[in-house]
């Protein structure tokens, strides 16, 4: 059975049964708490906690997941797999228990037609219902394990909801491993289906078992998921995952790459399989909008691409591998996931790029290794040091695997405690500044979850109006309910109904003032969504006493909100523009829309010229001035898309959605609040273009007034500096040029004198040399020089001492320092003699060290005073040098 059947019979199983069937997510998850989605219940996390009422009571979905935290055994089970797809039915309370293991035994032994005799299952400790279940459907208690909460409790890894699990395994036959069950082993028993039963909230804390369970779910229900890969390797009866329909032809492409084929064990064989694993996971993240970088999830997809291009290496692919593989996932899979096909584009230039620069990492890695390698050796000693290869880790990316390698291939060893150490404490920092601020969100988090649950959502008025007569259902601090609040004091405000905008879809919240019926006035300095569809106000009371229950007037601050539309209609006209001009791929990657000035960031290969922004500036200008209308309506998201409406990366909409056009050229998915005409944005003017990533551009912009006063700021500028320069501002230009032409010529002027008198000085000096044994000799004292100066003469005069046989060494005072200089004759340098030799002692009185190398060095250091000692030392060994030479 091909893996589109596999998908469509578990779909329509599940519709046939009242299920709604719901679109996967995105893998960026719209939760703070998750990098990556990693299930498919994430996506409906908040009907469980009770956050949002579920618009349906039972669902089936087919999910994007990636998960890395086992990264380590992709390519060496059948089963691990960075990236995979859920097969999962959902009730959100519903059915329960025993619906769902008829449920599971029905569609995998008619459905799927495995044989009932290979099916085994566990269940958690004591749940001996389910037990019973799995005997009424047909596995006998023989073939049911019990196993702990390691096993057999699921939750998303982080705050949110959990519950014990039954899973359902298949027995692939005694090729794979002993007999014994799940429990024993689970190469040969392959888990297939994992069926939770959701019933608690999971509390914050490390690992799969050390976290504490908060208390029962308002809304219990059934999570399942079900591996389509793993499916996919029995009902095809392959091996492993790459040898299915779903990567066959990708693993098929890296043969031709490598050359040679795919062998059926050893290191070979796991590289083969990291490379076409890998390919499919980095292709789905890219098209879901990530990007390259070093940290969060930009980390993830840069180490399975770094991870991939390693193993090419490894099978002898020199050339560019990624964008090849990555091409044969999306004519593969591009079917069945049509945004691969929409950013092919964007994939191959990703890929390209950093396999590109990763390929320089790699030579400068091994440029910085190979010095290691050798003063290792130097030093006699038989290890690398941890900190060495954590620094090539670190500082460079270069992969510790490679620093290893390399290391044996020497004979030496590499101190790899010491590298796992400095790794976890690197770790640790970067969780524990994480970890302050979920608890806090948590707690706040708790509240609104109440409120909600209390109240419902709140009522948005802010489309149609800037005020309005609501009533104050909440005051928190720190997320403590508080019943009053006096002057002073900040609180968090939650009204029935609001005109305030939230925060979101980049645009600002609004600011404002609320005026209470018992008098009370706040100053409203932000809005936030606490939840889904719930507005927290940020507040500060500056009045009289504001009471949970009153009635109030909400009012927001006309002006912003104005100029925040402006600027928010401008970001999209921006965002077709750039499309226009750069190409589709250049999608928006992230805004901000704030009161009078913008921040777009859109997917691009290289910076934009002066030119490219002048053109884009003026196009964005024109389409605004022609004045075209701003409509917005409603639709289901399906329409929409048909409609062609831009939905952004990383966005989660609802099935209903809000669909802004303006004019005819600009249609897209938006929240946010707009002007009504494109004339009102009164113009836009980009104050900058920079990189903010790897294939990441931001403009940012002033718009409406701010785009006059930026233009206002420059012509007082520009006025101040023609004054400057007493010439009018047209003509300023050209008298700076001339200006600096005339300084130039004059530091050109002063720079010959001094060097005439360098070399007279240089002069005077060589005639006062002293004949030693072995050679000529100058210890003394100059003044008035820098130390490049300084260190010119003591050259200088060297070269000019009888026959290069002569020791140079100067010493000066500079601002506040003593400087000291030494030069060696050319005949010396032959012999071997170092200029440093003759400094070691000297450098050391004036409290310094000694630089340079070959014929020339140079010291310096705080004792000023003991300037004249240290030419004192410094004159004895160049006189000790001289003798030895002469010998
Ligand atoms: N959420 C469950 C899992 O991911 C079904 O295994």
């Amino acid at each position: 059975m091909q893996s589109q059947q596999i998908r469509s019979t578990f779909i329509d199983f599940f519709t046939d049964r009242g299920h709604e069937h719901v679109r996967s997510s995105p893998l960026v998850p719209d939760d703070p708490t998750l990098l990556l989605a990693n299930a498919g219940m994430n996506q409906f996390k908040p009907y469980y906690l009770g956050e949002t009422p579920p618009p349906f009571p039972r669902a089936v979905s087919v999910q994007k997941c990636a998960r890395t935290s086992d990264i380590e055994n992709v390519g060496r089970t059948a089963r691990h797999g960075t990236f995979f797809e859920m097969l999962g039915n959902f009730s959100f309370g519903d059915y329960f228990k025993s619906e769902t293991i008829a449920y599971a035994y029905e569609l995998v032994t008619k459905g799927y037609g495995l044989d009932p005799e290979r099916l085994w299952a566990t269940v958690y400790l004591d749940d001996d219902e389910s037990i019973r279940m799995w005997e009424r459907v047909g596995i006998p208690a023989e073939r049911v394990q019990r196993l702990g909460k390691e096993d057999n409790f699921w939750s998303m890894g982080v705050p949110g909801p959990c519950g014990p699990n039954s899973e359902l395994y298949y027995d692939r036959g005694p090729a794979f491993g002993p007999e014994g069950g799940p429990a024993v082993n689970d190469e040969r028993y392959m888990e297939i289906w994992n069926l939770v039963f959701m019933q608690f909230g999971r509390g914050e804390g490390e690992g799969k078992t050390d976290y504490p369970i908060l208390g029962e779910l308002p809304m219990k229900g059934i999570d399942t998921g079900m591996g389509l890969e793993r499916l996919a390797v029995i009902l095809q009866d392959v091996e492993n995952v790459c040898q299915t329909d779903l990567l066959a032809p990708t693993l098929h492409t890296v043969q031709e790459l490598a050359g040679r084929g795919y062998p059926g064990s050893g290191a070979e064989k796991v590289s083969f399989q990291v490379v076409t694993e890998h390919a499919r996971a980095m292709a789905f993240l890219i098209a879901d909008g990530v990007m390259p970088s070093n940290e969060g999830r930009g980390y993830i997809l840069r180490r399975l691409m770094r991870r991939a291009v390693r193993h090419g290496r490894l099978l002898g692919v020199e050339g560019p591998l990624l964008p090849a593989v990555t091409g044969s996932v999306i004519a593969n899979l591009g079917t069945a996931w049509p945004e691969l096909v929409e950013h092919a584009h964007l994939i191959e230039q990703v890929t390209h790029a950093e396999e590109e620069s990763f390929g320089r990492t790699l030579r400068q890695g091994a440029k910085l290794l190979d010095a290691a390698v050798r003063r290792a050796k130097e030093q006699d000693a038989g290890t690398l040091s941890g900190e060495t290869a954590f620094e090539l880790h670190d500082t460079f990316g270069f992969p510790v695997e490679l620093t290893l390698e390399a290391a044996h291939d020497a004979g030496l060893d590499v101190d790899e405690d010491r590298f796992a150490a400095l790794l976890t404490a690197q770790q640790q920092r970067a969780k524990s500044g994480g970890k302050a601020k979920t608890a806090a969100a948590l707690r706040r988090q708790e509240a609104y979850r109440d409120l909600v649950a209390r109240h419902g959502r709140t009522d948005f008025l802010g489309y149609e109006r800037l005020s309005a007569e609501s009533t104050v259902l909440a005051l928190l601090d720190e997320g403590e309910p508080v019943a009053a609040a006096g002057a002073g004091r900040q609180v968090e405000l939650v009204l029935a109904a609001t005109p305030f905008y939230a925060e979101g879809g980049g645009q600002v919240g609004d600011t404002g003032v609320l005026r209470t019926a018992g008098g009370a006035v706040l100053e409203i300095t932000d809005t936030r969504r606490g939840l889904p569809g719930f507005h927290v106000h940020t507040a500060r009371v500056t009045e009289g006493e504001i009471r949970a229950g009153e009635a109030a007037e909400a009012v927001v601050d006309a002006r912003r909100r104005a100029a925040v539309a402006r600027s928010h209609s401008a970001t999209h006209v921006l965002h077709a523009v750039v499309r226009e001009l750069l190409g589709n791929h250049a999608a928006q990657h992230g805004s901000l829309v704030d009161d009078g000035r913008l921040r777009f960031d859109f997917v691009h290969f290289s910076a934009l010229s002066a030119g490219q922004l002048g053109e884009l500036e003026a196009r964005v200008n024109e389409r605004l001035l022609a004045d075209p209308e701003v409509r917005v309506w409603y639709a289901d998201r399906a329409e929409a898309e048909q409609a062609g409406a831009l939905a952004l990366f990383g966005e989660k909409y609802e099935e209903t959605v809000r669909i802004v056009d303006i004019g005819d050229f600009s249609r897209e998915l938006c929240g946010g609040t707009h002007v009504t005409h494109g004339s009102q944005v009164g113009g836009l003017r980009i104050a900058g273009e920079s990189s903010v990533g790897s294939n990441l551009r931001r403009i940012e912009a002033w718009t409406g007034h701010e785009a006059l006063l930026s233009a206002d700021r420059e012509r007082t500028l520009l006025r101040e500096l023609s004054g400057l320069l007493g010439a009018r501002p047209e003509d300023a230009a050209e008298a700076l040029r001339k200006r600096l032409d005339l300084l130039a010529n004059a530091q050109a002027d002063v720079e010959r004198m001094r060097s005439a008198e360098l070399a007279a000085l240089a002069g005077t000096l060589a005639e006062k040399a002293e004949a030693m044994p072995g050679g000529m000799l100058v210890a003394t004292r100059v003044d008035g020089v820098d130390a490049q100066e300084l260190r010119r003469l003591a050259s200088t005069v060297a070269q000019r001492l009888a026959s290069g046989v002569g020791v140079v060494v100067l010493g000066t005072p500079h601002e506040g320092k003593a400087l000291l200089a030494s030069a060696v004759g050319s005949r010396l340098r032959e012999q071997g003699i170092e200029a440093r030799e003759v400094l070691a002692e000297a450098a050391a009185a004036i409290g310094g060290g000694a630089g340079g190398k070959g014929a020339l060095a140079s010291a310096g250091g705080r004792h000023v005073e003991k300037l004249g000692d240290a030419l004192s030392l410094a004159r004895a060994s160049a006189a000790g040098v001289l003798s030895r030479s002469a010998r």
